[in-house]
Formats: structure tokens, C-alpha cells, sequence
């Protein structure tokens, strides 16, 4: 092995390994040792038992569900050939077909396109539908899989302030139609998109319109079919893509499409050529997972029970929660060593959440991000809530509510409060819908 990252070989480098040296140097001394003052944003011990883990994304808990590591189990027994191959060369009639015919019916599309993840989905996607000559209005918190699309198209993108129809408006009159990219649920604050005026947007300038429902697949709307199904928008959006890596517990992505689209994305789109489909037991255990789905309103309705909870909860400490409406409830800690110091605070109490800094997030908005599931007890939210109360005062402390001009209006919180902290005054940090200088982006 070459020395190139070996910072205390004596190795002499040629002036390229050298570049590449200075490149991982710098992580490691400006990061590591300034940045995040010689410790890790991260926390990689894992989760003692009994801690409260809030930062997987599997909302309804389906990773160890005994139905769908039976069909896992059974696909893999009866396999007899070797799939390894990318989707275009699959043959017809496989377990790949069929659980894109079951996904489209469910979503009320003509049909739907299995890739290895969701980002291969995005990418090959905006890749496959735009060029040089395309202009993509993206929503500035929009998944950093989309922007690389846009990346890969050589299109142009046209950031537009989060959740703003009214600066996506002015951008369309500026510069003309195009292809409109949101998510439905955004994955760095919890926040749902405004659907409906984007929708009406899209038809007012002729444009296509994509929308990431990763974070609303399985969790919102009938027998979990998303919330462009919630709001009767199926026939109004082009595309609709998802991560399956969500309530769907595994590895792989998703896009809505016409059956002419599908042909076309497999010849088209470089995921699709360049890369290998997803195994057929993978698939099997994803076809179940969509049995288990349409059948999990309970646990559906208990992830929005637990979600609400925690979002009161860290409201009533004064906390600004991010105008989330959602499972994705995040605190601000601003510089990243406030969002690090604040992990290691709620570790002690063992609480784990995800914290978030650049890249997911423009430098000095990073996060705290706790994800809710349907299976965490009233009691475990309000650990999670009362290890938060001891943020309160403290040198990180995370940014606390303050009115903000373009929010949504805030959910009236009722009954008696739970907690014995008072909401204090806003503090440091600065977040809502200015225009930041980069792509924030998300995990
Ligand atoms: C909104 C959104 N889109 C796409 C992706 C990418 O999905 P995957 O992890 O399946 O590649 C993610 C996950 O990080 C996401 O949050």
C-alpha cells in the first residue's frame, strides 16, 4: 500500500500523492483537531442497551419484521441462478416486474422503475430527463442526490428558498419553463412541501415536476402511499421517487413512470447500465414490505402520535423546532461543535440522535436530527425531551423559537405541560428561509 495517507511516513510522495496527502491532512487537522476540537461529530460507540436510538430511519420499525425476513429467507432457498447483472438485462416475468407492477398500483401510476438506491434513482433520473439547455428549480433543502442530478445532466440549476412558491414564481417568469424538483417530506427539518401550489405552478409555466417522497412513502397517506396520493396529485406529478432505506427498512430506490419511461430510463439512465440490480431476495423481502405496509395504519398512526408528542415536548422547552410537521424533528446547534457538544450531553442521558454538518448542512446550521418511530414508548420520548431540557442554558444550547417570516403556522399545543422548564428567550443562531450560499443539503 502506498504511504499516501500515512502522515508519519517518511516515504518521499510525488507531487500528486502529495495534493491528495494535503486533502486527507486537512480533515484530520483542521476538522478533526480545529473544527471539532479533537473529537468526532459522530459518535460511533454503539447505543447502550436501553438507550433511546432516535436516529434510524426505519419510521415503522419493518427491519426485523418476521413476515419479511421469511420472504428473504424463502427467496434465498430457491434460487437457483445468478441475477448479477444491471436491470436492463433482466429477463421478463421476474420478481423485479412484479413488485414494480404492485408499488405502481398502490401509488396509482401506469408503472415504476426498481433502482439500487435512492440516490441512483435521483441521479439517473434527472440525468435521463435533463440536458445543458434545462433549467431545474430545486428547493434549496432538496436531497443532495437531485442537485447531483442536476450535476450529471449539465443542466442549470435554479435554486429556489425553501418552501417558497412565491421566489419560485419569480424565477419561472425570469427564466422560463422547466423541470421542478422537490421533496415531500425534506430530510434535514422535518418540513412538508407545499404540494398543492407547486403543482399549480408546474402546470401554469409547463413544467415537468419531480417530487422525492422518500420520507413520505409508508408514513403518510392511504395504506402509506405518500403524500402525493394524500392530496389526489398522482396524475399532476411527472415523476415521484423514493429511497427505500426508509419505512421501507432496505436498500434500494424507487421512480413512478409510464411503462414507456421505464424502457427508456433502462437503456438511458447510467445507474441503470452501469451498475447491478438489487437481488432477487432483496426484492422479495421489499414485496412483502409492501404487503406489511398497506396494512400498517396502526403503527402509522402511532409514529404521528409519538412524532407529535416529541415535537410538543421540545416546543414547550422553547426550543425551535424547525416548523417540522413531521417524524423528522431536528434542534439547530449552529457551529458544529455545539451540535457535537450537544450529542455528547444527551449520550450521558443515552439519547442518540443524528447529528448533521457540512456537507447535509451549510457550515454553521448544523443539526441535531431525531427521527421518530412508530414503535418508541411515551416514555422514551420524554427521556428524549427531559435529557433536551438539560441543553437549556448551556454554551451550545440548541436555537430557540423565534418568529420566522415565511413559516407555516405553528400547531397550538394543548393540555398541561409536561415539563417543568420554561420556554426562555431566543437565543443564538440563525436559520429560516434566507438564501444559503450552498446546496443544504441531507442524509
Ligand atoms: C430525501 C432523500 N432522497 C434520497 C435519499 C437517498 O436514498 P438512499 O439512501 O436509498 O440512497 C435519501 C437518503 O438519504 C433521502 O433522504
Amino acid at each position: 500500500m502506498l504511504p499516501i495517507t500515512n502522515n508519519t511516513s517518511k516515504q518521499s510522495l510525488h507531487p500528486f500523492q502529495t495534493r491528495i496527502q494535503s486533502r486527507v491532512n486537512e480533515f484530520f487537522d483542521t476538522r478533526i483537531a480545529v473544527t471539532w476540537g479533537g473529537m468526532h461529530l459522530i459518535d460511533r460507540d454503539p447505543p447502550k442497551p436501553g438507550a433511546v436510538n432516535l436516529s434510524t430511519n426505519d419510521y415503522l420499525n419493518l427491519s426485523h419484521h418476521p413476515r419479511i425476513a421469511a420472504a428473504i429467507r424463502n427467496q434465498l432457498a430457491s434460487e437457483h441462478h445468478s441475477t448479477l447483472m444491471s436491470s436492463l438485462f433482466l429477463a421478463k416475468g421476474g420478481i423485479q416486474r412484479t413488485f414494480e407492477q404492485e408499488f405502481a398500483q398502490l401509488l396509482g401510476c401506469e408503472s415504476s422503475v426498481l433502482c439500487q438506491s435512492g440516490w441512483a434513482a435521483n441521479v439517473g433520473l434527472i440525468q435521463s430527463i435533463a440536458d445543458e439547455t434545462t433549467n431545474v428549480y430545486i428547493d434549496f433543502l432538496a436531497h443532495m442526490s437531485l442537485w447531483e442530478g442536476i450535476r450529471s445532466a449539465r443542466a442549470t440549476p435554479k435554486p429556489f428558498r425553501h418552501n417558497s412558491p412565491d421566489h419560485l414564481r419569480r424565477l419561472l417568469k425570469q427564466n422560463g419553463p422547466g423541470i421542478i424538483v422537490v421533496d415531500s417530506v425534506y430530510s434535514t427539518d422535518g418540513t412538508i412541501c407545499p404540494l398543492q401550489e407547486i403543482v399549480d405552478l408546474a402546470g401554469e409555466y409547463g413544467c415537468a415536476l419531480v417530487v422525492d417522497e422518500s420520507h413520505s412513502i409508508g408514513t403518510h397517506g392511504p395504506k402509506g402511499s405518500g403524500l402525493v396520493c394524500e392530496l389526489g396529485l398522482e396524475d399532476r406529478v411527472d415523476f415521484r421517487t423514493f429511497s427505500l432505506a426508509k419505512a421501507f427498512a432496505g436498500r434500494g430506490g424507487l421512480i413512478t413512470c409510464t411503462e414507456r419511461f421505464r424502457e427508456y430510463f433502462l437503456m438511458e439512465s447510467l445507474p441503470s447500465i452501469f451498475s447491478s440490480a438489487l437481488l432477487p431476495h432483496e426484492v422479495a423481502g421489499f414485496l412483502e414490505t409492501l404487503k406489511v405496509i398497506q396494512q400498517a395504519d396502526k403503527p402509522r398512526r402511532q409514529l404521528q402520535c409519538n412524532a407529535q408528542r416529541l415535537r410538543d415536548g421540545l416546543n414547550e422547552l422553547g426550543f425551535d423546532t424547525l416548523g417540522t410537521e413531521t417524524q423528522i424533528v431536528c434542534l439547530m446547534g449552529g457551529p458544529e461543535v455545539n451540535t457535537l457538544l450537544m450529542r455528547q450531553q444527551l449520550v450521558k442521558y443515552d439519547i442518540h440522535g443524528a447529528p448533521f454538518g457540512p456537507p447535509a448542512t451549510p457550515a454553521n446550521r448544523s443539526l441535531m436530527r431525531f427521527t421518530v418511530r412508530s414503535d418508541v414508548s411515551d416514555s422514551d420520548i420524554d427521556r428524549v425531551i427531559a435529557a433536551c431540557a438539560t441543553l437549556l442554558g448551556k454554551p451550545y444550547q440548541p436555537q430557540m423559537q423565534k418568529i420566522r417570516r415565511h413559516a407555516r403556522p405553528r400547531r397550538i399545543l394543548t393540555g398541561p405541560s409536561r415539563l417543568t422548564h420554561p420556554p426562555i428567550n431566543p437565543g443564538h443562531g440563525n436559520v429560516g428561509n434566507r438564501i444559503p450560499p450552498v446546496a443544504e443539503n441531507t442524509v
